[in-house]
């Protein structure tokens, strides 16, 4: 389940509701939804198809056209490369949609009269940022996530970058199941 932290308050989320409400406040739809009967690590096309429902519900409401599944792990080629183009302030022309199948990932977002904000995503979040919202992307320690993306055109998903510096302000941490605090002594 995800978890909503706002830095500069020094307060976070954990409830779906809060975190739901929270993010509807700032134009960001998020809820829980997870299929039925998926193996870990079945195919992509059985992942497509047991998110299906799901998937057709959202081509309805936002008009996206086609979905695909992005699978990456620390071993993935070019995966440092890959995570450089999103780890900076950016927006697209498009909305950014994301459900969650394995693994986390870590969203700020810079909306334009609120602080910047972490959402920490893992299995079973759905988020869709709309166009034109600033944010930025990393992956969590275990550089792993396998998540659905939806597009409301085949090109056009371009990230265009603010330059702004402002991500460099916030530690890409993630506190979720693979975070062990340090001990003291
Ligand atoms: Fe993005």
């Amino acid at each position: 389940m995800a978890l909503l932290r706002i830095p500069d308050e020094h307060r976070s989320l954990s409830d779906v509701a809060a975190i739901a409400d929270y993010l509807s406040a700032r134009g960001i739809a998020y809820e829980r939804w997870t299929p039925e009967g998926l193996a870990p690590g079945a195919p992509a096309d059985d992942v497509l198809a047991a998110y299906a429902p799901k998937i057709d519900e959202l081509k309805k409401i936002g008009g996206y056209v086609t979905a695909d599944v992005i699978d990456v792990d620390a071993g993935t080629p070019g995966l440092d490369g890959m995570l450089a183009r999103f780890s900076s302030e950016h927006w697209h022309d498009e909305d950014e949609v994301r459900l969650i199948v394995e693994g986390r990932g870590l969203f700020h977002v810079h909306p334009p009269n609120d602080p910047v904000f972490a959402i920490e995503v893992e299995a079973g979040d759905l988020i869709r940022v709309p166009k034109g919202t600033h944010h930025w992307f990393d992956l969590c320690v275990d550089r792993r996530i396998r998540a659905i993306r939806l597009f409301q055109a085949t090109s056009g998903w371009t990230p265009h970058y603010t330059h702004s510096g402002v991500d460099q302000g916030f530690q890409p941490v993630c506190f979720g199941p693979a975070y062990f605090a340090p001990t003291l002594g």
